[in-house]
């Protein structure tokens, strides 16, 4: 039966580890995959995690199955950090999810039950994952334009004017913050214009939110969520919890559905009870038990924002550190648009056969779009990275 299958190809994002293991040159620098690094390229447990795992270790009493939305203080927790005083608590539902990843798929479930005919509007380009993700459960995807590789900005008037024509009742995914992979985010003038468009067409915003705290902090970050939250009658957000409390591999995030009505809500709990029972029965408990016990912890909830801050900081720092070495090393280029990017990633810029050489004769490691992990640049690589840039450019 096997025999007809052909394999599949590496994953664009993903193949980049394996990639990056069997690279033996010592000067090798990975800007691949969306991991927080410390500038000893170590991607840490954090602190308040450590801590929040001792106390579980001492006070966990079973690990016996947990129902299909999961702890519901984790819950609770979750959807304060997402909507602030924002919405309407009585027209809202949010389970626990594994990752981020695993809330946009059961978030898919239900717009294929609930809309099967819906186009759901992915930004140009967008997380490579997203389309094979949300397509794969079956729901028809189309690009809205958003980023403009030759200029370096957000093609606003493109994005809108596509909005605007896209059938009513379809689905509009954007980026909370901290876009991937452009680092580019809406303004707030344009988050109210894409909102306008929103009502306008009784489109469904359905927001990824992966990286809250990257930006600027966790609620400034959450704007677009709040303002779009007030706005509209249904929305969805899918939350991860992976790259801002550092547990990637332990896939804990949350799934929040706004709903018209409380009776409503009540129907899509159901529903959402059923797609996970049918996809993997129930959430991993340990990444979610973690993050509820920080976040309701009020002094570990603070040294978490401290933790969050560092991370930030640092991202910010080495993406303006590379600009200024680009600045010196290949003046006859300009890179500052590196400057207007937040988060982890930006576009450097460059082609795919720059990409490839950069890899090959120097061993520097990105998306063949030529997305790069800022969180990979340190202050003892930063000018061998440049030189090499400047070297392919
Ligand atoms: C990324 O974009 O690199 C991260 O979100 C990791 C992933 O799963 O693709």
């Amino acid at each position: 039966m096997f025999q007809s299958l052909e394999a599949m190809p590496p994953d664009a994002i993903l193949g980049l580890i394996a990639e990056y293991k069997k690279d033996h040159r010592a000067d090798k620098i990975d800007l691949g995959v969306g991991v927080y690094m410390t500038p000893e390229g170590m991607t840490p447990v954090l602190d308040v995690v450590k801590v929040a795992e001792r106390f579980l270790l001492e006070t966990q009493e079973t690990k016996t199955y947990i129902g299909t939305f999961g702890d519901i203080a984790f819950c609770d927790a979750m959807q304060t950090m997402t909507f602030g005083n924002t919405g309407d608590a009585d027209r809202m539902t949010t389970l626990q999810g594994p990752g981020g990843s695993g809330c946009l798929r059961v978030a898919a479930g239900l717009l294929m039950r609930a809309r099967p005919g819906a186009t759901v509007w992915v930004s140009d380009p967008t997380w490579a994952n997203h389309i094979p993700l949300l397509g794969g459960v079956g729901l028809e995807l189309k690009p809205y334009p958003y980023y403009d590789t030759a200029k370096h900005v957000l093609r606003e008037d493109a994005m809108l004017e596509t909005l605007r024509k896209a059938p009513k009742g379809d689905v509009v995914l954007l980026h909370a913050c901290c876009h991937n992979p452009s680092g580019l985010d809406p303004s707030e003038e344009l988050w109210r214009k894409i909102s306008e468009v929103v009502v306008e067409r009784e489109l469904v915003p359905f927001i990824d939110m992966a990286y809250q705290g990257f930006a600027r902090d966790l609620e400034a970050d959450a704007y677009s969520v709040h303002f779009m939250a007030d706005k509209v009658p249904e929305m969805i957000v899918a939350n991860s919890c992976s790259k801002n409390f550092g547990l990637y591999r332990d896939r804990v995030g949350s799934l929040s559905v706004v709903c018209e009505s409380s009776a409503s809500r009540d129907i899509v709990k159901s529903q959402l009870s059923n797609i996970v029972r049918t996809v993997y029965s129930v959430p991993p408990d340990h990444g979610a038990a973690i993050v509820s016990h920080v976040l309701r912890d009020e002094g570990l909830h603070k040294s978490w924002l401290v933790e969050v801050a560092a991370m930030r900081d640092r991202m910010h720092d080495m993406r303006e550190l590379l600009a200024s070495e680009l600045r010196d090393k290949a003046p006859q280029h300009d890179f500052s648009h590196l400057l207007n990017a937040t988060g982890m990633f930006c576009f450097l810029g460059v082609s795919q056969e720059q990409v490839e050489r950069l890899k090959r004769e120097f061993g520097i490691y990105m998306t063949s779009n030529s997305r790069i992990n800022v969180a990979g640049i340190t202050e003892s690589n930063v000018t061998y990275l440049a030189e090499s840039i400047a070297a392919v450019c």
